[in-house]
């Protein structure tokens, strides 16, 4: 059932979903909204948007979206043109949707799914059933009350937005670390059964919508990524309607990658339900140096990788943008830096990081820098059942450098195993070689040459892209 249209549209939404409708990097400029300067440049941004990319794969990249920027037309422009997919980042949340017993409000919502219809993107419902963002009234029921308050807020929101939805958050979060469930007016009242009545209400109120489970820290195989497969496997058995498992994606650099992220997804997709990384950001510890920004940028490509590489992993959704609007310095005290633009809207070294592991073009620079003349290239001179010997060479023509680093994806489960003439790390899908002592300067004209051993199973491609740096 479709949502009736009789909302009355206010000039301020319809001038940010103009902006947003317009404001497409290279083709036009934005109205400036209150506040804004009128001659603000656009930022720079790669020729392809990261969700244009990521549909060459199959596959989308999303952001949250937050009604309280709407007015910013430099994020609606972005918002509007780099994705191909929103969250709600607060505007379907039970606190707003259902904020006393039976009065349901669904403007902020209503504002995400239009500013989405507008703009040709998908919908991430985000959360039916949470323990946080919960009205009081719902923890103050009487036990034997909740599962009926439940499942009518499943059955009013999920209904109201039939057809808008593409995937559900039906329920988010419903794991302790240690993988026992956590409590909640829900779990306390039904058990872990909780989450099969709010599936099977989902199903009824909106058949199309796919319906998840969300949760953080289930990135690597943990005891709480245990729990939500154990879940997911017992559900799938008892016939209720699962299709997929929302991976948050709130990394950090300094507790490092969780490098067997791709063989997680797996052992999701290989019960029959989709993935995908719900709520991507990367945070550090400020400041911000040279080196956190190259990790960070590694953890974002290491996340496409492993997207890439799971054919049921349907996209990456970014949890926000610019640093400005993230959640991360609020909650993690002298952390921040987490998404992909700064503040005054500038791609950072992570966009450029996850456009190229979308096989992209890196975003402009602001002009040429050193080495820039210079190129890598892969070979693999002798393959053999389960290894192979790989060869890269650093060239270049027109400029020189003093110091390189390549880096690659591995986009069928490669593992590197020895090299020469490089330090050579894997991390996840991600490998990066740095030079020896002896061969860091490569002359105009010159190249070098390293090489290593790795191990394959099933097919070996080459990298779409290598990275110099
Ligand atoms: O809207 C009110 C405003 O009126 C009031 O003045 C202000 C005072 O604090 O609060 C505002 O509400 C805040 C809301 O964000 C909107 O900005 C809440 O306090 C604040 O708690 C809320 O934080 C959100 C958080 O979820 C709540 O748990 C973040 O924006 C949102 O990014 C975050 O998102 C969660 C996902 O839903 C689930 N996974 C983890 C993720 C990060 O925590």
């Amino acid at each position: 059932m479709r949502r009736l249209r009789s909302r009355p549209r206010t000039p301020r939404a319809l001038l940010a979903a103009l902006a947003g409708a317009l404001c497409l990097y290279g083709l036009g400029t934005a109205a400036p909204a209150q506040g804004a300067a009128a001659d603000t440049p656009a930022p720079a941004t790669a020729a392809a948007s990261l969700n244009q990319l990521a549909q060459a794969h199959g596959k989308f990249v999303g952001s949250a979206a937050a009604t309280s920027h709407f007015s910013d037309t430099q994020y609606t422009g972005i918002l509007g043109s780099e994705f191909g997919q929103v969250t709600a980042e607060n505007e379907m949340k039970w606190d707003t949707v259902e904020p006393s017993r039976g009065q349901f409000n669904y403007g902020p919502g209503d504002r995400i799914v239009d500013f989405a219809q507008q703009n040709g993107q998908s919908v991430r419902g985000h959360t039916l059933v949470w323990h946080s963002q919960l009205p009081g009234w719902v923890s103050g029921l009487p036990s034997g009350e909740v599962r009926t308050a439940m499942e009518n807020h499943v059955t009013q929101v999920a209904g109201r937005y039939a057809g808008d939805i593409a995937a559900w958050d039906v329920v988010n979060e419903p794991f302790n670390e240690d993988g026992t469930f956590r409590t909640s007016p829900f779990y306390n009242a039904m058990g872990r059964d909780f989450v099969a009545h709010a599936l099977r209400a989902a199903k009824a109120a909106d058949p199309n919508a796919k319906l998840c489970i969300n949760d953080y820290n289930i990135e690597g195989v943990n005891a709480k990524s245990t729990a939500m497969y154990n879940l997911v496997r017992d559900l799938k058995a008892q016939g209720v309607p699962i299709d997929c498992v929302g991976i948050q994606g709130h990394l950090a650099i300094q507790y490092g990658f969780p490098s067997d992220l791709r063989q997680n997804m797996q052992r999701f997709a290989d019960l029959g339900v989709d993935v995908a990384i719900t709520e991507l950001d990367v945070r550090m510890q400020l400041p911000v140096s040279a080196q956190k920004e190259a990790t960070q940028s590694q953890y974002y490509a290491n996340v496409i990788d492993a997207c890439l590489a799971v054919t049921r992993c349907t996209g990456v959704t970014v949890w926000g943008f610019p640093d400005k609007y993230s959640w991360v310095p609020g909650v993690f005290d002298g952390e921040g830096s987490a998404t992909l633009w700064n503040d005054s809207y500038q791609p950072k070294q992570a966009y450029n990081a996850v456009a190229e592991a979308l096989g992209g073009d890196p975003g402009p620079g602001p002009g040429p820098g050193p080495g820039d003349g210079c190129d890598a290239s892969y070979a693999v001179p002798q393959e053999w059942n389960g290894g192979f010997t790989a060869a890269v060479t650093v060239s270049c023509d027109g400029d020189s450098l003093s110091g390189w680093s390549v880096s690659w994806g591995y986009a069928a489960g490669q593992r590197l195993t020895n090299a020469w003439n490089a330090t050579c790390q894997q991390s996840g899908t991600r490998v990066t070689c740095t030079n020896a002592p002896h061969n860091g300067n490569v002359p105009d004209g010159g190249a070098v040459t390293f090489g290593f051993n790795g191990t394959w199973t099933g097919t070996n491609p080459t990298p779409a892209t290598l990275t110099l740096g």
